[in-house]
């Protein structure tokens, strides 16, 4: 097949897996975190290898993530990490979906919303150093005994979420942990009893062995990226996402004619220009103009002129050889030469997870294995 394609690699995925459950303890549990389209992977492709693997436990982002997994067919533990949005609270009843639960109000809402007979899961969400959502440690005890109260919550888990835990060696990130820890200690002191302990995100999962507790949330790294980059070459995780097109057209140009909108890059010397048919409009982002590569047969060529919504061109001088229908590779392997979200990331400042997640609708994702 030709055009632009997101190719997910299925044994990627179960291979990270994987290296995520030999960094952890036997009995501690893995939430794959699959929201965002599983960060721009595809659900319908990563959901099911998850589940094939063994996964017990889903995190997604809000109710209507949740919803989508349950109408296909998903029927392990779904956990919503972000907060219950009035107006959307009945869905968890009605999806089975658990609920991050961060003060009195929300608990209430949530029970008020939850037909007398039916019951929800929540996690207390205790905020460490976020301060995104989440209890204040001094008060989640007391939360814990309100949440108790109400007949329609069962509490099921306690959780907190890392700010810095991409940075090894960080005294935020021990901090976060130490509150978190006290917390958990006050809780269980005053008689409560939680199936999932969880704080631990990539970061945590890889940087932090204090911090996996029953349950490690991973999602960046089930993608294949090491939340720190330095530690990404020995890690073993392996990019699930290449990023492929194909040469639409090659033309020949003298010197001296610019290319592409706003004329910001000019041939230096008689060339043959190709066009590729992605921009973005599939997510790669404008910001990326003249500071980008495509690998065409183990061979790197820039990326030329302003990005297009739906076209890029490329410069290949005149000697390449390289002929309509040929692979580009603009995340993945040609030849000896890679190029990983890692590096697009860095050329515009921004992470691997927003390069992963921006990849658009349009593109087709194609499993392989
Ligand atoms: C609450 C929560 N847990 C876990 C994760 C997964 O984090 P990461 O992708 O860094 O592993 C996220 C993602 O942002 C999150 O919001």
């Amino acid at each position: 097949m030709g055009g632009t394609q997101a190719v997910i690699s299925r044994a990627a995925l179960r291979n990270n897996l994987g290296v995520i459950r030999r960094t952890i303890p036997p009995t501690t549990r893995v939430m794959g975190v699959v929201k965002a389209n599983c960060y721009g992977h595809s659900t319908p492709i990563c959901v099911p290898v998850l589940r094939d693997e063994g996964i017990d436990l889903f995190g997604v982002a809000n109710v209507a993530e949740g919803e989508q997994l349950r109408q296909s067919g998903i029927d392990e533990t779904i956990v919503v990490l972000g907060p219950p949005i009035p107006g959307m609270m009945h869905a968890y009843g009605q999806h089975r979906l658990e609920a991050f639960v961060s003060n009195a109000r929300m608990a209430a809402q949530l029970a008020e919303s939850t037909p007398v007979g039916a019951s929800v899961n929540v996690h207390l969400f205790v905020d460490t150093g976020m301060a995104r959502n989440g209890a204040r440690p001094d008060d989640a005890v007391e939360l814990l005994r309100f949440i108790n109260g109400l007949p329609q919550l069962t509490i099921v888990g306690i959780a907190s979420h890392f700010a810095t835990s991409d940075e090894p060696e960080n005294t935020f990130t021990r901090q976060q942990l130490g509150l978190f820890d006290s917390t958990l200690r006050r809780a269980t002191d005053a008689g409560f009893r939680f199936r999932d302990v969880h704080m631990a995100n990539s970061g945590g999962i890889f940087n932090l062995p204090d911090s996996h507790y029953s349950v490690v949330r991973p999602g960046l790294s089930l993608y294949g990226y090491h939340p720190t980059e330095s530690r990404q070459a020995s890690s073993g995780l392996i990019p699930v996402m290449e990023l492929r097109t194909h040469v639409a057209n090659v033309t020949r140009f003298p010197a001296g004619v610019s290319v592409s909108y706003g004329r910001r890059y000019f041939t230096q010397q008689e060339t043959e220009i190709a066009t590729l048919p992605i921009g973005y409009g599939d997510g790669l982002m404008r910001t990326l103009t003249n500071k980008l590569n495509v690998l065409i047969a183990g061979t790197s060529f820039p990326v030329v002129g302003t990005i297009c919504m739906d076209e890029v061109m490329i410069d290949l001088g005149l000697s390449s050889g390289v002929q309509p229908g040929e692979k580009a590779v603009l995340i993945g392997t040609s030849g000896e030469r890679q190029i990983d979200a890692y590096q697009l990331a860095n050329t515009v400042g921004t992470i691997p997870y927003e390069i992963c997640t921006n990849i658009s609708a349009r593109v087709p994702r194609i499993p392989a294995d």
